[in-house]
């Protein structure tokens, strides 16, 4: 049987950066044919914008970098460690967040193991951990973040192939 591998990204609203790390990542899973191994998703911690998509801004950089964003946003459930093996955390916050969520379901700590914050995969991040959030600047914000996600997109791919021992063209 072919392996599966269930990634999710999350940030606070689900609606900017979260997102276009979806969208960039499942951009670059589909150019290399493993989209039949590695399904994608993302979330927010918080539920403000439940069923929204993306904000117009970020739908704009996508699209003028060639990616449709059409994820309707939802919040992150304590559930979803058990169906994601990966789940990418934006920013510190967002981690904790995370981590608070699972420790008050009561939920298993080994939500450690799969938990990252997507920023550790940037080649250029230098002492920088977090994906800023960009909802309350200008376009330039929104802009460095597509750059970032595309960045992480790439390490965090090198990083599952050479985990799981994948094969790509
Ligand atoms: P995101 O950005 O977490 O990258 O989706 C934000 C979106 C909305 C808000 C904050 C950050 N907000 O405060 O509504």
């Amino acid at each position: 049987m072919e392996v599966s591998i269930q990634v999710l990204f999350v940030c606070l609203g689900n609606i900017c950066r979260s997102p276009i790390a979806e969208g960039t990542f499942q951009a670059l899973v589909v150019s290399k044919k493993l989209d039949h191994i590695i399904q994608c998703d993302s979330a927010g911690t918080a539920s403000y914008h439940t069923g929204a998509l993306p904000d117009k801004r970020m739908r704009q950089v996508a699209n003028q970098n060639g990616i449709t964003l059409t994820h309707h946003a939802r919040q992150f459930q304590s559930t979803d460690p058990q169906k994601f093996q990966y789940i990418l955390a934006m920013d510190e916050s967002n981690y904790k967040d995370i981590r608070r969520i699972m420790r008050s379901a009561q939920a298993p700590e080994e939500i450690e193991e799969q938990l990252f914050l997507y920023r550790k995969f940037d080649p250029q991040r230098g002492e920088e951990l977090s994906v800023p959030d960009p909802y309350y600047g200008g376009i330039s914000g929104f802009e460095e973040v597509f750059a970032i996600t595309e960045r992480c997109a790439k390490a965090f791919l090198d990083f599952l192939v050479e985990k799981h021992d994948l094969t790509y063209q």
